[in-house]
């Protein structure tokens, strides 16, 4: 007889909110015109260089997300204050995708939505254990998931642990996905 039901390890998505300045877009789209970029997991799209100083555009969106990954230290025992490791924009076109990766050397990773067209291509955190390798489920469930997608929208903001392998799908609208990630520990 089961008794009941413990899970010792969970590997969450969190979701938030926040107000993105509408001048966001033309100034990531300014940065763009100055930075060559780099390819680490995108294709086919823009990322620009790795950034570390406050930009004078990231500081509405920093000042908004720090309390929440502020809080999501705690919930992960991590008893001090947070600090920006690193962060970058990507600028995704039609066809743009982001192949599996983490992102190392920071403890949690948020990803905001700058603009977010229908069917721009879903955020999927992929699942870090190998479950899926021995047991083959017949209905998918909460305990068997392979892959959890988030539909991105303007403002929209996931939180995640940055040891959490993790994709976007190709953009099939015929606008641009605009997201900038951060990386704090
Ligand atoms: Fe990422």
């Amino acid at each position: 007889m089961l008794t009941h039901q413990i899970t010792p390890f969970f590997s969450s998505l969190f979701v938030g909110e926040i107000e993105v300045p509408d001048k966001t877009e033309f100034e990531l789209y300014k940065l763009r015109e100055n930075d060559a970029g780099r390819t680490i997991s995108v294709v086919n799209g823009w990322q620009s260089t790795r950034l570390t100083k406050e930009e004078a555009w990231s500081k509405p969106l920093l000042s908004q997300i720090i309390p929440d990954v502020q809080e999501l230290f705690l919930k992960f025992g991590i008893d001090r204050q947070v600090s920006l490791t690193n962060y970058w924009a990507n600028i995704s076109p039609k066809g743009a995708l982001n192949t599996s990766h983490k992102h190392p050397q920071s403890c949690i990773s948020a990803c905001v939505y700058i603009k977010a067209p229908n069917k721009c291509g879903n955020f999927v955190l992929e699942r870090p254990d190998n479950l899926l390798d021995f047991v083959v489920p017949d209905t998918v469930n909460e305990n068997n998931y392979g892959v959890w997608e988030e539909i991105p929208k303007k403002g929209k903001v996931v939180y995640f642990s940055s040891n959490l392998p993790h994709s976007v799908l190709p953009n099939m609208s015929d606008e641009d996905r605009i997201s900038v990630a951060f990386n704090f520990r």
